[in-house]
């Protein structure tokens, strides 16, 4: 317990609403430096365009979580290309809200959606556009896995957010040249961008990126680690072939769940 804690439990709980930087501590997570930007910006739009591995979904979690607990009533919705991508999303936001002890007590706790006393909920979507369509007045929207969330599922979520002036935090990998988040890494609209290569890691090191280029290649390696949206034309697969895994059909394999 902080000295904090035990002396005056309601400002630590005030300084905990007004940064989220103090709920990470909370749980034992010392945030990268781009990920304390993130949970502390106010920008209603941002694009997290980070390598494999960097913390993205933790973060996201950690933030559906924060605004759950200090925004009574909200409804924050998390999406990906498939319904177990966004589940492994939601178990990050799950994690969180237990290792915090459950500081507003569940209404509803499940594998797929998470309701609290205070009106607030945290549902996980499946990646397609006719199931997703039923939801409004989203304060929040996290979209996972962004270069692989076909731009018709994404075009049908933005609506979800004009009633409400909603957040939107959009993540991902790079995958090649096309679709809504590479336009949105490129273009004009507003958005706060950050690129995070994995050579800024404090958590991987050299040794490790060595080995991965040697055994992935350059074009794999650089778009996998090093954020760069690389050219279908000289890839060794077709997109649509590697697309194709990512569907609801074929169960996502990815990094963090061969590591964990
Ligand atoms: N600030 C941090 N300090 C220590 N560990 C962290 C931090 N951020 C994330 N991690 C750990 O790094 C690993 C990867 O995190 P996470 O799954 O959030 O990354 P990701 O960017 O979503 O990965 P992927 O590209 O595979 O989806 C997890 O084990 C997570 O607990
Ligand atoms: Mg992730």
């Amino acid at each position: 317990m902080t000295t904090l804690e035990a002396t005056n439990p309601l400002a630590l709980d005030l300084a905990r609403a007004l940064d989220p930087v103090t709920l990470a501590n909370k749980i034992g997570l010392e945030p990268e430096p781009w990920q304390e930007q993130v949970l502390r910006s106010r920008y209603p739009r941002i694009l997290l365009n980070c390598h494999r591995q960097a913390g993205k979904s933790t973060i996201a979690g950690l933030l559906a979580v924060h605004v759950a607990l200090y925004q009574p009533g909200s409804l924050i919705l998390l999406l990906s290309p498939a319904q177990r991508q966004s589940q492994e999303l939601f178990k990050k936001a799950i994690h969180a809200y237990r290792a915090l002890g459950r500081p507003v007590p569940p209404e509803t706790e499940n594998r797929l959606a998470l309701e609290l006393e205070n009106g607030s909920r945290i549902v996980s979507l499946p990646g397609q556009e006719a199931t997703v369509r039923s939801f409004s007045n989203v304060r929040l929207l996290v979209v996972d896995e962004a270069a692989r969330v076909p731009d018709e599922l994404y075009f049908s979520v933005r609506p979800m957010l004009a009633v409400s002036k909603g957040r939107l935090v959009a993540m991902s990998t790079p995958f090649g040249r096309r679709g809504w988040w590479y336009d949105a890494h490129r273009g004009e609209a507003e958005w706060e961008r950050y690129e995070i290569p994995a050579t800024d890691c404090s958590r991987i090191s050299q040794a490790f990126l060595d080995e991965e280029k040697a055994t992935l290649g350059e074009w794999w390696f650089n778009q996998e680690y090093l954020c760069e949206f690389m050219d279908a034309a000289t890839s060794a697969f077709a997109l649509e072939d590697i697309e194709r895994m990512f569907t609801e059909e074929v169960e996502p394999w990815t990094l963090s769940s061969a590591w964990t």
